[in-house]
């Protein structure tokens, strides 16, 4: 009796319990059957709210429409109370009380700034992006957001985009493990107070905007989209990312944002995405553009295609009313997406509690510790590229006078990088501060800016780039920067772009450095002494001069908020760089796009074939070689790799082989190598890349010490897709290759067997 007795008990707590927490599906049912159609409309309403101040914000329009039911989320609005005063508005004066998503571009960190993208894959450390990501997120949430747009996984083969500064680099294999890794981080399992919703962007293809121009037609092969640009999308819905992003460009036709086979066939057919899909700012806009018609139209046939949210066009608010009425859209086109909105804030637990992201507290707590610094320093010295060091230039000795030029040398506005929202650069450190600290008073740092960042100062105000570094006379400061390089041992230079000579709308039409830079470095040059460049890019940039004429070259790209200690870290050899290239650099902007993992075509010419072909598939004036392969990187200490070794000579088609290689530091330091494998199938049903990255691994080694490397190939590595997304391997051979880049590689071969 006592036991029935107990059971009922606890029966009766699951119930109540149930009754107590629905489910998401059942707490959206409920909440959506009390919806008028004009609230579920409102759901699917994202605008910007970066103007709204604190006290004077009851009367500003955003909490009108928020108040008003009209507002699913607002973004780019920084400060916990400014925040906590929307939501209150959301949950205490609209109708139903339905709290808000808030968005940032949270895109390398939020106040702790870390490298660019670009950058940060060029660790070849995806745990380490993975913990950016989450020192981002716990920082982000500790300021109200609960919204990341990142990360961005868009390929991009061309230097003269801007936006390649955003991205994982031009590799399909590691810019999906990179772009998953920073879901991971952002998200966790949305139960702590430092999750976030990540958002990846831009789907799709934006990356191959044509002649790097932003914003440009794209026009690609379904082939190509699947095997080339899909596969870090497709990765980041696998990782369980919350929300996607629409693009801007068009995709075989018609703007990502409207595009039926795009969204619905592809995103949420093919690869299963459940959460929901955001346009870029203003994409349904700017369908008038491309062509598509006026914004009612376009409204409807980006409702109809599987968009969910309006960033900033209002056409979703102001016109799916009328396009219901005029049989446009369905009623349940317009509740499918409100749910999808709906279901990221149940995850996200701000139903159960709309303020989980509000507590002031948390900033003093979270926000620009010691401890995210100090995980940004060391990730800006991981991800920096020596790419060349004659005679040992470099590391530097804390001995002597050392002189600092460039107009990059002294300036803490730059060192983050492009695009950090929340970014507090009064706090950063300039390169020549860090340096005064880093010789501990063992060596004297003299400093010049010896130019200006351009010489155009009209293109300079246009574009708002660089604004914080001081204008003066060229000549002027020219001759300033001779007489103390000319009295010092050693000039480093800290030239290059600034921070916004990549990111949005930054494209660019020549890739050297900047005219009067150049030109100051060809004169330090001639002095005689060592010159190191530290060099900083959003971007891959031509370095081919530079190359053959200064000693040592670190490419810095941008940092983040501890840069330039970071950088300091790398010249005085307190840390050994390991960073590798994760894009091509070219000779010339002549060559890009360029890219490690193409076709063959019918008329390949050879890596390293130093002479011009008649009818072969090459350049007049220069070799199809880039300057510095993918994959490329120097250390302090030097690598020696063994041949590689199968563990089969054949792999039946659902088996696995392994690929063992011996690497051995030749060098007098410790040191990271990143042994990177590569595969190519050189028989297909269609053209298939002359190699293509399939696994890397970085290895820490004491000098003389010496390391096994192994690598599992299986089918899921092997296989290409067809132009409907169908996955392909047929038996035959398959090439092997390993070694420090894509291009210096021992190789080896097996069969893939029926
Ligand atoms: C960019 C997106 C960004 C959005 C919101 C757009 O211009 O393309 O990457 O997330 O603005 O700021």
């Amino acid at each position: 009796m006592k036991r029935i007795f107990t059971i009922a008990l606890m029966l009766g707590w699951v119930v109540a319990l149930h009754a107590a927490k629905p489910t998401m599906d059942q707490f959206v049912d409920d909440l959506m059957s009390r919806m008028t159609l004009q609230e579920k409309i409102g759901q699917l309403n994202l605008q910007v709210a970066g103007d709204i101040t604190t006290g004077s914000a009851q009367d500003t329009e955003v909490v009108g429409l928020v108040a008003a039911g009209k507002l699913g989320g607002v973004f780019n609005l920084k400060g916990v109370d400014k925040i906590k005063m929307l939501q209150e508005a959301a949950v205490k004066r609209s109708r139903l009380g339905i709290p808000l998503l808030v968005g940032m571009d949270v895109i390398h960190g939020y106040e702790t700034i870390f490298p660019i993208p670009l950058a940060q894959s060029c660790t070849w450390d995806t745990t380490l992006v993975r913990e950016a990501a989450h020192i981002a997120a716990r920082e982000a949430t500790a300021d109200g957001i609960n919204w990341v747009y990142s990360p961005m996984v868009d390929i991009a083969l061309d230097a003269r985009w801007g936006r390649i500064a955003e991205g994982g680099g031009e590799d399909p294999f590691l810019g999906s493990l990179m772009g998953a890794a920073m879901i991971r981080g952002y998200q966790g399992d949305y139960s702590g107070t430092d999750n976030v919703m990540a958002c990846v962007k831009h789907y799709a293809l934006y990356g191959a905007v044509e002649a790097g121009r932003d914003y440009n037609t794209v026009d690609m092969s379904r082939l190509r989209m699947y095997n080339q640009y899909f596969p870090p999308y497709k990765a980041a819905v696998e990782a369980g990312v919350g929300s996607v992003m629409s693009s801007f460009n068009i995709v075989d036709g018609v703007p990502a944002t409207a595009n039926d086979w795009l969204l619905n066939d592809v995103l949420r057919r093919q690869w299963q995405f459940d959460g929901f899909v955001v346009t870029d700012y203003g994409s349904i806009g700017e369908m008038t553009n491309h062509g598509l018609g006026d914004v009612l139209h376009n409204s409807a046939m980006a409702l109809a295609a599987g968009t969910d949210m309006d960033m900033c066009t209002t056409g979703f608010l102001n016109q799916l009313e009328t396009a219901l009425a005029q049989g446009l859209v369905t009623e349940q086109q317009i509740d499918v997406a409100c749910r999808r909105v709906l279901e990221a804030k149940w995850k996200l637990g701000l139903f159960d509690n709309p303020y989980k992201y509000c507590d002031a507290r948390r900033r003093a707590r979270d926000i620009y510790t010691d401890s995210n610094r100090r995980a940004a320093r060391a990730m800006a010295a991981q991800s920096m590229v020596l790419l060349k060091n004659a005679g040992g230039t470099l590391p530097l000795q804390r001995t002597g006078k050392i002189a600092l030029i460039g107009p990059l040398a002294n300036d803490r506005a730059n060192v983050a990088g492009t695009w950090c929202v929340a970014y507090t650069p009064e706090r950063y450190s300039t390169l020549l501060e860090a340096m005064q600290r880093a010789v501990k008073g063992k060596a004297t740092v003299t400093y010049a800016q010896g130019c200006n960042l351009t010489a155009d100062e009209a293109l300079q105000r246009a574009a708002e780039f660089g604004k914080t570094i001081p204008r003066g006379d060229d000549a002027t400061m020219r001759r300033e920067a001779l007489e103390v390089a000319s009295q010092t041992d050693v000039i480093v230079c800290a030239m290059g772009e600034c921070a916004d000579m990549s990111g949005e709308s930054s494209s660019r039409a020549t890739l050297e450095l900047p005219d009067v830079q150049m030109s100051l470095l060809k004169e330090l040059c001639a002095l005689g002494k060592p010159v190191v460049l530290l060099n900083f890019s959003g971007r891959p940039t031509v370095l081919a001069w530079e190359q053959e004429h200064v000693d040592a070259i670190v490419n810095v790209w941008f940092g983040g908020s501890e840069a330039a200690d970071a950088m300091c870290d790398i010249l005085f050899g307190d840390v050994n760089p390991s960073g590798r290239l994760t894009v091509t650099m070219p000779q010339c902007v002549g060559q890009v796009p360029i890219y490690y993992n193409h076709l063959n075509t019918g008329r390949p010419v050879a890596t390293g074939d130093s002479v011009y072909h008649k009818y072969a598939s090459n350049y007049l004036e220069v070799r199809n070689d880039p300057l510095y392969p993918f994959g490329y990187g120097l250390s302090y200490t030097t690598f020696a790799y063994g041949e590689p070794v199968m563990s089969a000579p054949t792999m039946a088609l659902n088996g696995s082989v392994d690929v063992r290689v011996r690497v051995t530091n030749t060098g007098a330091c410790r040191g990271v190598e990143t042994v990177q494998l590569y595969l190519r199938d050189p028989v297909a049903l269609i053209s298939r890349p002359v190699k293509e990255l399939k696994g890397f691994r970085r290895v820490e080694l004491a000098p003389g010490e010496s390391r096994e490397v192994t690598f599992t190939i299986t089918p899921e590595l092997l296989q290409y897709y067809d132009g409907n997304g169908v996955p392909h391997l047929e038996p035959g051979r398959i090439d092997v290759m390993v070694g420090p880049n894509s291009r210096d590689l021992h190789s080896t071969h097996f069969d893939v067997m029926q």
